[in-house]
């Protein structure tokens, strides 16, 4: 079985979905380690409560981006990862984390990637440029991760209709509840399947549908 390793930096409401998701038997994985960057990140909470390792890892302790990656890879390794999910952690992966473990980073994204995507792009700074923009159609996107912000490789995408929301939380709540939908799926496609990276495309290579 797979070994995977969580980064969160916030609520955790997509690390627990993913928990949950393995404990019912849907997503064949092994919860290895929560990887958190602040010691306010309410995922750490639900992780102990379900007797997954912690590791607190704030990057501005280390002296640089690449000392802080080894840290990453150290605690990676003493918990035999196999692959990684960042969800909702807002801190930039360091390249020699990216190098360890190439296409085998997952992140997820509240909007249609390549829009509303980049730098500073992320949680409700992401709803409030949807929001102002006048967009109808937002959504989610779980893309593997490379060296250039919200860039990498497309795995699944999902459209939210947004044109009767008020205000960016009221967009932010139902592209929420689409990210738990699609990025347990996205995540076992990838771990029951072989796939393989084309230009920026994902190529699934055969469907499991063995549920044995
Ligand atoms: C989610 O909406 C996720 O898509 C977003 O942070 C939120 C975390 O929520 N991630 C990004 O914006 C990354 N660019 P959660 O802590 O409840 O899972």
């Amino acid at each position: 079985m797979k070994r995977i390793a969580v980064f969160a930096s916030g609520t955790g409401s997509n690390f627990r979905t993913i928990v949950q998701h393995i404990q019912n038997g849907h997503l064949r994985a092994e919860p290895a380690l929560l990887v958190v960057d602040n010691s306010k990140a309410k995922a750490a909470d639900f992780a102990r409560a379900h007797h997954i390792p912690v590791s607190l890892l704030p990057p501005r302790d280390f002296a640089d981006e690449n000392a802080f990656g080894r840290a990453v890879i150290e605690a990676l390794e003493a918990r035999q990862t196999d692959f990684i999910v960042l969800a909702g952690y807002l801190k930039k992966i360091p390249d020699n984390v990216i190098g360890a473990y190439p296409n085998r980073i997952l992140n997820i994204h509240p909007a249609l990637l390549p829009a509303f995507g980049g730098k500073g792009m992320y949680g409700r700074h992401v709803h409030e440029a949807v929001f102002r923009s006048g967009a109808q159609i937002t959504g989610v996107t779980v893309h593997l991760i490379n060296n250039e912000y919200d860039a990498g490789p497309i795995v699944l995408q999902a459209a939210v209709n947004v044109r009767d929301c008020q205000n960016p939380a009221e967009i932010a709540e139902k592209v929420l509840k689409e990210e738990h939908r699609i990025f347990p799926e996205a995540i076992k496609l990838l771990l029951e399947n072989p796939y393989r990276i084309e230009g920026n495309r994902v190529i699934v290579e055969r469907e499991n549908n063995d549920q044995n």
